[in-house]
């Protein structure tokens, strides 16, 4: 870590501890969100890290953003989602989006204002996310939205969406990506969903119906949304593993901190063999996981996309945090399984991310074709 970035995850580590901690017990209790704390990481830069200054961003690395994401994970998984999220948003409008959409749409995400949410799968597509049903339909100026969106972070919080919705045939050349505002006719959200974590990260359906979207807001041609959502999902799997790897290294410092304090047997826990090594092993998978996440944002930064390690970052880290989250709970015993200690949360909230932005299995295929592709062109 540089200077630059210790100072950075110094201060937010302070935020974090005063401006979030002191709600998390009860706002996961009550599944409450908190738009200002949202707007208060945003004042310090890391809600459009990576977006050019010309757009309010900070105009970071992948690195800084994934440090940054890391730090804010270890008090909220939840937050540090809402976050990736709307980055991700603002990474496809910056890479696919058009003069006028960025200069319109990026400004008010990368201060942390507004939230953006992003709204592929369906209730029968999850995976196999090239299947989706929603369609748009093309008529004079624009195209009327129709269909369902499942599973959607922010909804409801959040102003500006990337839908993908079908403009031509079947599979992934008949897709399209659309930007629709909260607010716009026909577009409205559906139920909330009751999760097992993430309770501070609303999530809810989002439906479109006779939704009249102007041609202005589409992201490149018609068909090419497919591309839009993998070049998004790229992106945003990295930030997903990070978040990972900040849930693990919580989970890691309570069971020390606790195993340290704790004596059975006339000494302390951790001074029996078998929870060393179970500690020993927690370490080494977590800072093995910060060295792929490392690696994938240097692939990012040097302008070298590589959806293979993205895959492999995602994978690793968030296989990681669900072991370790479930470690720490057993190293704490009986009090891990209650909400007086944080770990049982932190196990809830790392379920989660081997589902989301791809299932691990899904990253275990993306990684598998392109070593097939590596394979065949060498061999
Ligand atoms: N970048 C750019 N283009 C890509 C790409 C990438 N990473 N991956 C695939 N494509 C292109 C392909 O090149 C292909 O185009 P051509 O035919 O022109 O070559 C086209 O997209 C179709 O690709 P595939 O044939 O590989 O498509 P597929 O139907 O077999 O699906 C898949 C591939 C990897 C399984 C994909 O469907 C997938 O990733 N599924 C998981 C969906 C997912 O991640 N959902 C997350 C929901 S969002 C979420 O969770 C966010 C949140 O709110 C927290």
């Amino acid at each position: 870590m540089n200077e630059f970035q210790k100072e950075l995850v110094l201060n937010l580590k302070k935020f974090c501890e005063t401006s979030i901690e002191p709600h998390m017990e009860h706002d996961d209790a009550s599944g409450t969100f908190r738009k200002e704390i949202f707007q208060g990481l945003g004042d310090y830069g890391v809600t459009g890290i990576t977006i050019p200054e010309e757009f309010g961003g900070a105009g970071l690395s992948y690195m800084d953003y994934c440090y940054a994401l890391e730090e804010i994970a270890k008090t909220s998984v939840p937050y540090a989602v809402t976050v990736s999220v709307s980055s991700m948003v603002q990474s496809i409008l910056l890479e696919f989006g058009n003069k006028s959409q960025k200069e319109k749409y990026l400004p008010e995400l990368t201060s942390g204002k507004e939230i953006g949410a992003f709204a592929l799968s369906e209730s029968h597509s999850g995976s196999d996310a090239a299947n989706m049903k929603t369609t748009a339909k093309k008529v004079e100026g624009g195209y009327i939205l129709n269909g369902t969106k499942m599973w959607i972070t922010s909804a409801g919080v959040a102003k500006t969406y990337i839908v993908m919705a079908r403009t031509g045939g079947e599979g992934a050349k008949g897709i399209s990506a659309f930007i629709v505002t909260d607010g716009m006719k026909g577009f409205s959200y559906g139920k909330a969903e009751k999760k097992m974590g993430w309770k501070t990260s609303p999530t809810r359906e989002i439906v479109f119906e006779n939704c009249f979207v102007p041609e202005e807001n589409r992201l490149l041609d018609e068909g090419q949304g497919f591309k839009v959502a993998m070049g998004g999902l790229d992106r945003g799997r990295v930030a997903i593993a990070a978040i990972g790897i900040g849930c693990a290294q919580r989970a890691l410092d309570e069971a020390i901190k606790y195993s340290l304090t704790r004596q059975q047997f006339k000494q302390a826990i951790f001074d029996f063999q078998g929870l060393q090594f179970m500690i020993a092993d927690m370490a080494t998978e977590t800072e093995a996981s910060r060295f792929l996440v490392h690696s994938a944002c240097h692939s990012l930064d040097t302008n070298r996309p590589n959806s293979k390690l993205c895959s492999m970052a995602k994978l690793k880290a968030t296989d990681t945090a669900m072991k370790v989250t479930t470690d720490a709970v057993q190293v704490l015993g009986g009090v891990g399984y209650t909400s007086e200690y944080p770990v049982e949360r932190f196990m809830r909230d790392a379920k989660v991310l081997q589902i989301v932005e791809g299932t691990n299995q899904i990253q275990r295929v993306v990684i598998a074709r392109h070593l097939k592709k590596e394979y065949e062109q060498h061999a």
